[in-house]
């Protein structure tokens, strides 16, 4: 396994996969690994020729300093982790490497409605910070294909955009979220829960499938108003917002009717803690 630090040294060793058919695959995370991330990597390994993981916790996605230095950082434990998948490529690059002085670096991407509701209303310039980092990473890696969770519903949705919009040819491939036994979505925030918080952050996922099964009989504004009262309900749980969106574009819905698919997405606030999950309902 190789750890790169610096740009230039992943691009040489990248060169010769630059200038054939081989195909590379890209994870991009901010460490503190789970079985989440593993499954992306895992499927960059299978798909793949060579496959690269980032680790970078990247400051400019962040709009709350405490939550940035709060966010753990365990190097170490994620390396023996990415080469029990058999990931042999990791680039953990320093800010400055990142983001040299002069350098503009801004993705310029335009995402219109897609960035302004659900968790771009709650937390100001955070997409603006994943399009910046996300761009800067696909420059240095250029990969075939970049692998991405389901579990950030809208930040996977605005990646695939951006890469429309660039024009580039890195295929975002999004992955099932993977959960706890109890249906809570695996999160590196999940270990800041207090034992029972966590016992109950175990009812948002029950929540929505709760929703999805109503929904076969319900209208979407039943189904709605109904899965809010049940977030709203769960101990010490404060729903940022839950909104049913057409999967593709992210445009609210009323009716099942208006998109080919559906999906709900929710954020709830359990203590100090945001934890995101969504689900397909069709
Ligand atoms: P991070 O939170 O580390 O997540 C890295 C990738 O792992 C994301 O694509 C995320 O959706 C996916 N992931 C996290 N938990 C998952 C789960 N339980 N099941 C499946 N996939 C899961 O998301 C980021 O980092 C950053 O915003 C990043 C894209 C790296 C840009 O800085």
């Amino acid at each position: 396994m190789i750890l790169f630090e610096k740009v230039a040294d992943l691009q040489q060793y990248l060169s010769e996969y630059y200038t054939s058919d081989a195909t590379i695959g890209f994870v991009p995370t901010m460490g503190a690994l789970h079985e989440g991330h593993l499954s992306l990597v895992q499927q960059a390994v299978e798909r793949n020729d060579i496959s690269v993981c980032s680790i970078f916790v990247n400051p400019t996605q962040f709009d709350d300093k405490a939550d940035l230095e709060r966010y753990p950082r365990t190097l170490a434990e994620d390396m023996d982790l990415l080469r029990s998948v058999g990931n042999r490529l990791i680039f953990s690059p320093t800010v400055e490497e990142m983001y040299p002085p002069g350098l503009d670096t801004a993705s310029g991407v335009d995402f219109g409605d897609m960035a302004t509701h659900m968790e771009g209303a709650h937390r100001s310039g955070h997409f603006e910070g994943v399009a910046q980092v996300v761009k800067r990473l696909v420059d240095i890696v250029q990969p075939d294909h970049m692998y991405m969770g389901q579990k950030d519903y809208q930040q996977q949705a605005l990646m695939r955009h951006m890469m429309r919009e660039l024009d580039y040819k890195t295929e975002v491939v999004t992955c099932p979220i993977i959960r706890e036994a109890d249906g809570l979505a695996m999160s590196s925030r999940n270990r800041h829960l207090t034992p029972e918080e966590r016992e109950n952050a175990g009812q948002i996922n029950k929540v929505l499938a709760r929703l999805k099964e109503n929904a076969k009989t319900l209208s979407l504004t039943e189904v709605h108003a109904q899965a809010l009262r049940e977030l709203e309900n769960i101990p010490g749980a404060t729903p940022d917002y839950l909104e049913i969106v057409d999967a593709l574009t992210l445009k609210r819905l009323n009716n099942f009717e208006d998109a080919e698919s559906v999906v709900a997405c929710t954020t709830v606030r359990i203590g100090k803690v945001r934890l995101l999950d969504n689900m397909i309902l069709r």
